[in-house]
């Protein structure tokens, strides 16, 4: 039943890598208002990434109390807050107690690589495993990517959890004792939210976050018993499977939002395709965040890339919708870079002022920033891979450097879109314009790179937080608020209409391969660098 339009919103939580962010919207999708805490990010040794699995909560609390402030302030009550939607990063593990509710550890964050050996041991292992796939029976990464769409590789749940099982014996004491679960941040949110062990917290998590793990089976969308078995991983351990689009449960009691359903749960980069409203199968978009993610969406089908990209379930808009499907090319390194020129180099106050420098020059002067800080992710997937600045003469300056750094998430994003043609192939149709959100594509000059890198226009929205919307159109959805219904994407029609600005190409196709050119010739050299 509709609620009275003027008095209903929906709240969404958006839990980042760097911060998270708590919105409230109108059925139109008009921020109504949102706050934003940046959190501390624990690096204990090089290539180690770690989070505080408390801060998580102290700061979506905060943001939540932030905007709850500024909505009453603006002569709207809590009690119009109609439901909440949840979106997060996806990867980053956690473990903790079942009896406590504790944490075991700091979660382990996606870009952390610290499982390289752990990684390439599991890669022999399953050299000589035989797993059971729609191809047929497969050996070694080939049957592990025919079941999840997944290749080996540090960024993957599964592959943290071996790494905790062989170095806390706690993680391995709590397992075999029947005390230890797992998680992605949703599920950790979501547990949080609904009671904690206290209080019959849900140990959920939804088929995005799922597909993240290297456990989900795509094909019959259930944990695989055999990666189960080979990653030593009761099914206990691990969340139960949900729809993105259905009550979970309420805020507890005690909460500012006490008995407000959670009805949206989502990894962030399949929210924003949500929220840009990319229902239909050839619908694409690239959401720069810390990385940088390219997803496409390929309706029932489930496409097994040859090309380095990712099969990924999409979202599942309810208990009873089919699963949707998506090919997706992840960057590990997008806004971090800048992050990292303004907290390690102290090169720039903020991003702002990257992008002031970036544009006070015509060109890098022949810099080239291949920013494998975690390796390289798709479309090359080297773990040996570290970053590399490249081209550097006494003419350099910050400019120069500040340049290159945007260019290379616009030459990756131009890989991606290569590969995503090729897999895509005579089926699908390639992109002709790419749809953008996301922190960095604030930046003109930014999107006018990659505008230029690509040769396509990119497009993007006027209201930028995608990411935030599709976690609140699939709680609003499962709630039915106002009119929303995911199911049916012309319910929608009147969300986000608040316009687009297009970047089109302007330079030469001469100069565009030139470039893109160069910058394969950078990859090569920082590719294996560790080995
Ligand atoms: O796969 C990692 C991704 O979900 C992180 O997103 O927004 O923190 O770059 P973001």
């Amino acid at each position: 039943r509709p609620v009275a339009k003027e008095t209903a919103f929906v709240g969404s939580i958006d839990c980042g890598t760097q911060s998270c962010r708590f919105y409230i919207f109108d059925q139109w999708a008009r921020v109504v208002a949102w706050h934003q805490e940046e959190y501390s990010q624990i690096y204990p040794e090089p290539g180690w990434h770690e989070h505080d699995p408390s801060v998580y909560m102290t700061s979506i609390d905060k943001c939540i109390k932030e905007v709850l402030k500024e909505f009453e302030t603006l002569g709207y009550e809590k009690e119009m807050l109609k439901g909440v939607g949840i979106a997060t990063q996806r990867e980053t593990t956690l473990v903790w107690d079942k009896n406590t509710g504790k944490p075991l550890c700091n979660a382990i964050a996606w870009p952390d690589a610290r499982n390289a050996a752990t990684v390439r041991a599991l890669k022999e292992k399953a050299e000589k495993t035989m797993f059971t796939t729609p191809d047929g029976q497969l050996q070694g990464e080939e049957g592990v990517q025919a079941i999840t769409g997944l290749p080996f590789s540090t960024y993957f749940s599964a592959t943290k959890y071996a790494w905790l099982l062989e170095n806390y014996p706690e993680v391995k004491t709590a397992r075999d004792n029947g005390t230890l679960q797992m998680g992605t941040v949703d599920s950790w949110i979501l547990y949080n939210y609904t009671g904690g062990a206290k209080n019959g917290g849900q140990h959920v998590t939804d088929y995005t976050n799922a597909s993240r793990t290297l456990l989900l089976d795509l094909h019959t969308q259930e944990w695989s018993k055999e990666l189960l078995d080979f990653f030593e991983c009761p099914e206990e351990v691990l969340p139960k499977i949900v729809s993105n689009s259905e009550p979970y449960g309420e805020f507890y009691e005690g909460h500012v939002l006490e008995g407000v359903p959670i009805a949206g749960l989502v990894g962030d980069q399949q929210a924003a395709l949500v929220g840009n409203k990319c229902l239909s199968k050839g619908e694409a978009k690239q959401t720069y965040g810390t990385g940088c993610f390219m997803l496409y969406n390929t309706g029932q089908d489930i496409i097994k890339s040859t090309h380095g990209l990712l099969t990924t379930v999409a979202y599942k808009a309810g208990p009873n919708a089919p699963v949707t499907f998506a090919l997706e090319g992840a960057v590990a390194v997008g806004g971090s870079s800048v992050t990292w020129l303004r907290d390690n180099l102290g090169m720039v106050e903020n991003a702002k002022e990257a992008g002031r420098f970036a544009e006070e020059v015509d060109d890098t002067g022949g810099v080239y920033f291949v920013t494998g800080f975690s390796g390289l992710f798709a479309p090359y997937w080297d773990m040996a891979a570290t970053g590399m600045l490249i081209g550097l003469s006494t003419f350099t300056t910050k400019h120069h450097i500040c340049r290159a750094t945007l260019e290379a998430t616009c030459f990756q994003t131009r890989a991606i879109l290569e590969a995503m043609a090729k897999d895509i192939g005579e089926d699908g149709e390639p992109l002709e314009v790419l749809k953008v959100d996301g922190g960095m594509t604030g930046s003109d000059v930014t999107m006018q790179l990659q505008a230029d890198i690509l040769g396509i226009p990119v497009e993007r929205p006027t209201m930028r937080e995608s990411t935030a919307l599709g976690a609140a159109l699939l709680a609003g959805s499962a709630l039915k608020l106002f009119d929303w219904d995911l199911t049916d994407p012309d319910s929608l029609d009147s969300v986000n209409e608040f316009g687009v600005k297009t970047f089109n190409p302007s330079i030469s196709h001469e100069e565009k391969e030139w470039k893109f050119a160069g910058w394969n010739r950078a990859v090569n050299r920082s590719m294996a660098w560790k080995t």
